[in-house]
């Protein structure tokens, strides 16, 4: 449940002005614990332990604490936005195969009401109609995609104009 203030702020917006340092969650979907040997020629050859090592290195260069997460489950995907809700101030996601039919992952972007970057490392526009779809592209703040794991990190560096635009104008 998302519990409004008087001055009408979310709890998630009030955690995130309350905290010093800012947080971001990146989630991974399925399969994307393969990276490196999973379809090269569209995903390329990065792991998914580089990509995140990349995502925090470039986390603590911009003063964000940067918490990474990988599931195949959409259960647990679930839980853990619901989890970090009104610790974060920023989701970075990329629900890979969910992405094309997952109403629970948008239902709980919605409940949460953190502002969500989508992320896909290949460009899902030239690939097949089933995956031009996606669930949360009309609630996401962004999306990024084609750019292999830099996608990422462009992610975090337009979470961090995100936050800083926040915090100058809550
Ligand atoms: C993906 C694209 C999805 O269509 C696919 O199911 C994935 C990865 C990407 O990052 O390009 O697993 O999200």
């Amino acid at each position: 449940m998302v519990t409004r203030t008087r001055q009408g702020q979310t709890k998630a917006a009030q955690g995130a002005s309350r905290r010093s340092t800012p947080a971001v969650l990146v989630i991974h979907g399925p399969n994307l614990n393969l990276l490196g040997t999973r379809e090269p020629e569209i995903y390329g050859r990065t792991t998914l332990a580089e990509i995140d090592r990349q995502i925090v290195e470039l986390g603590r260069e911009l003063g964000i604490k940067v918490e990474t997460f990988q599931s195949n489950s959409e259960g647990q995907i679930v839980d853990r936005i619901q989890d970090a809700g009104a610790e974060i101030d920023v989701l970075i996601i990329n629900p890979a195969a969910y992405t094309h039919t997952s109403v629970a992952i948008r239902d709980v972007i919605s409940a949460v009401e953190v502002p969500a970057i989508e992320v896909h490392l290949s460009n899902v526009h030239k690939r097949e109609a089933f995956r031009h779809h996606s669930t949360i592209a009309d609630i996401a703040e962004g999306r990024i995609m084609g750019f292999g794991a830099d996608g990422y990190l462009l992610a975090l560096r337009a979470a961090s104009r995100l936050i800083c635009a926040k915090r100058k104008n809550p």
